[in-house]
């Protein structure tokens, strides 16, 4: 019997407003996440952890953690968050002041533990910009974690991504030091993926050898404007969350993310009938 998987789910870019306001006039993403937190609590198995990897708040203000904590009392899981760009690190400090923070003031990175996976959440956010970028703290803080337990495999998660996914008014508010991370990374062979957000929209390529995600969001997704048609632009698509899971295989064992969409869907209904024939 293979041994049970660690299963993270990653929920991204909330952009929780005060109570009654729509985001950009239009939409309602306390009640997307409303839906993302009730196909949370129904996945079978449980997800031993949620990370929510940033713009948990828009604006940001007091009153948006405030609705934002509100929202999220209905999730039955454990739950860790970093900041995105729409946040403010003393009010997120505030809105959470029991979260493993690794520094008293600054950046608020984090370790968590999930069996024998260590999780390493990284602070990317900039004070009033859109882009990101990792602090030497967080740099030396990042690369001591991973030095100080190198036979334990370990995910990576930050709000901005550390390439250019062809979007081009993303790509100018991406991780700006992706290089530095990349050579610690390097360093490191116990990363085994790196999960970000900040798009709104899955993605996936390599980093320094190793997997880097963008978690789609529960609301709505920048516009896959490859061919740079439009100013920049969102759209309402199928929303949905990411659930990476880990199974203890050999080395470092193995990771494998699942797009999970967010909704009520036909099915599941059965392929085989009683006599074993495809219906
Ligand atoms: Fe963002």
């Amino acid at each position: 019997m293979p041994q049970k998987p660690v299963l993270i789910a990653q929920i991204s870019d909330l952009h929780i407003k005060p109570p009654g306001s729509l985001a950009y006039g239009r939409v309602d993403t306390a009640a997307a996440l409303e839906r993302c937190v009730a196909a949370l609590n129904e996945f079978a198995p449980k997800p031993d952890l949620v990370v929510i990897s940033g713009d948990l708040a828009d604006t940001p203000t007091i009153e948006e953690y405030e609705h934002l904590k509100r929202l999220l009392h209905s999730l039955k899981l454990p739950f860790v968050g970093i900041p995105g760009n729409h946040d403010s690190r003393e009010l997120m400090r505030a809105a959470f002041p029991r979260a493993p923070y690794a520094f008293s003031t600054g950046p608020l990175n984090q370790k968590a533990e999930a069996d024998g996976l260590d999780l390493l959440l990284l602070d990317s956010s900039v004070r009033g910009k859109p882009h990101g970028e990792l602090e030497a703290v967080t740099l030396q803080w990042l690369e001591a974690t991973l030095a100080a337990a190198p036979n334990r495999p370990a995910l990576l998660f930050l709000h901005h991504p550390p390439f250019q996914a062809g979007i081009w008014h993303m790509d100018r508010q991406n991780l700006l030091n992706a290089g530095e991370l990349a050579s610690i990374v390097r360093r490191h062979p116990r990363v085994q993926l790196i999960a970000t957000g900040h798009v709104h929209r899955a993605t996936l390529t390599m980093l320094a050898g190793v997997p880097v995600t963008i978690c789609p969001a529960p609301n709505h997704a920048v516009d896959l404007d490859l061919a740079q048609l439009r100013e920049p632009s969102f759209k309402v698509e199928p929303p949905a969350f990411h659930l990476h899971c880990w199974f203890p295989d050999e080395g470092f064992g193995r990771v494998v993310t699942h797009q999970v969409p967010i909704g009520v869907f036909d099915g599941p209904h059965l392929f085989f009938g009683p006599d074993g024939k495809l219906l």
